[in-house]
C-alpha cells in the first residue's frame, strides 16, 4: 500500500511544480476602464493597468478610452533628447515615447512568458520602436535597455488593426550586446511612433505565458483597481494637474507631467 501511495504522491507533487512552472497568459489591460495607481514613492495618481502598473509619455499623449476599450496614444513632436542616455547608447534620439509597467514596483519578473501580445490600429506608413527597459537586481537602478526592434519588422501598417505579438526572446540582448536580464523588467516602451501627429489606439494588451494550451489568468486586482480608479478619478485631477512630478527612479519622466495631467482630465471626462 504504501507504494502505490507514495507514487501518487510524487505524481501529484510533480504535476504541482510543472503547474507552478509555466506561466498563463495574463491580461495586462482591457483598457475598460481609466484606471489609476499611486505609486508607492509618491507623484499622485497616474493611469494604470489591472497589474497597477502605470503608464506614462513624453513627446506624446495619450488617453485611455473605456467605450472603446482601447489607449490611444498622439505622437508629438518635440525631440525630448535621451533623457537617461546611459541607459540606450546608439540609438537615434528620443522624440516621443509611451511606456507601460507590469508591476507596481517597476521589477516585474518577465521569465517564462513568450510574447507581448496585443491588436493595434496604426496609420498606414506608420512605425515605432519597442524596448523592454533593464532594472539592476536589487531593483533600484536603471541599466541598459534591451535592442530595439521595430513595428515594421512585425508587419506592415495600413489602417487596420492587427494583431501584434513580439516575441520576447527578440529582446534577448541589451544595447551592448550583454544579455537582457528578464528576472527584473523595469517597463516595456514604445519610442520615436512617427509621423508626429499620427494616431494610434492599443487594446487587449497581455503577457503570453509558458504552459501548454491557452490558460488566460485572472487578476484578483481588477474590482479594487476599477473602484479605486472611479472614486478618486474626479477627486484627484486639480491635485494631479498641480503637483504631478516625475516619479521617483523613473526613467523617462522629464515631461510625462503635462501628459500624465492630460490623461487624468480625459479620464474624469470620460466618467
Ligand atoms: C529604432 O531604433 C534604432 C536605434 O535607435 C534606430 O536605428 C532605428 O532607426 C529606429 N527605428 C524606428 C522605426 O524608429
Ligand atoms: C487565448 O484565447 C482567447 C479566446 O480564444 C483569445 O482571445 C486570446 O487572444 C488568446 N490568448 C492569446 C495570448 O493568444
Amino acid at each position: 500500500m504504501i507504494v502505490p501511495v507514495a507514487l501518487v504522491a510524487a505524481a501529484a507533487a510533480a504535476v504541482a511544480n510543472a503547474q507552478a512552472a509555466c506561466k498563463p497568459d495574463l491580461l495586462v489591460d482591457d483598457f475598460a476602464a481609466a484606471r489609476t495607481v499611486t505609486l508607492p514613492e509618491g507623484g499622485g495618481a497616474r493611469p494604470a493597468n489591472l497589474l497597477n502598473g502605470d503608464y506614462g509619455a513624453q513627446g506624446a499623449t495619450f488617453a485611455v478610452n473605456p467605450a472603446g476599450k482601447e489607449v490611444v496614444i498622439t505622437a508629438g513632436t518635440a525631440d525630448v533628447g535621451q533623457p537617461e542616455p546611459q541607459a540606450n547608447p546608439g540609438t537615434a534620439p528620443t522624440f516621443n515615447y509611451w511606456f507601460g509597467k507590469f508591476d507596481i514596483g517597476a521589477c516585474f519578473d518577465l521569465t517564462g512568458y513568450t510574447a507581448i501580445a496585443f491588436d493595434l490600429v496604426a496609420p498606414a506608413g506608420s512605425n515605432m520602436n519597442f524596448t523592454l527597459t533593464q532594472r539592476s537586481a536589487d531593483c533600484k537602478t536603471r541599466l541598459v535597455d534591451s535592442v530595439y526592434k521595430p513595428l515594421s519588422s512585425y508587419l506592415k501598417t495600413d489602417g487596420s488593426k492587427k494583431a501584434v505579438s513580439l516575441p520576447i526572446a527578440d529582446y534577448a540582448k541589451n544595447l551592448k550586446g550583454g544579455a537582457f536580464d528578464f528576472k527584473h523588467l523595469k517597463d516595456w516602451t514604445i519610442v520615436n511612433m512617427t509621423p508626429s501627429g499620427a494616431v494610434f489606439r492599443l487594446s487587449n494588451l497581455r503577457l503570453v505565458g509558458n504552459c501548454a494550451g491557452n490558460q488566460t489568468a485572472t487578476t484578483t486586482t481588477t474590482a479594487a483597481s476599477k473602484s479605486t480608479a472611479t472614486a478618486s478619478a474626479s477627486a484627484t485631477v486639480p491635485s494631479v494637474i498641480a503637483t504631478q512630478k516625475p516619479a521617483t527612479g523613473s526613467a523617462q519622466s522629464a515631461g510625462a507631467s503635462i501628459g500624465a495631467a492630460l490623461v487624468a482630465v480625459l479620464a474624469a471626462m470620460s466618467f
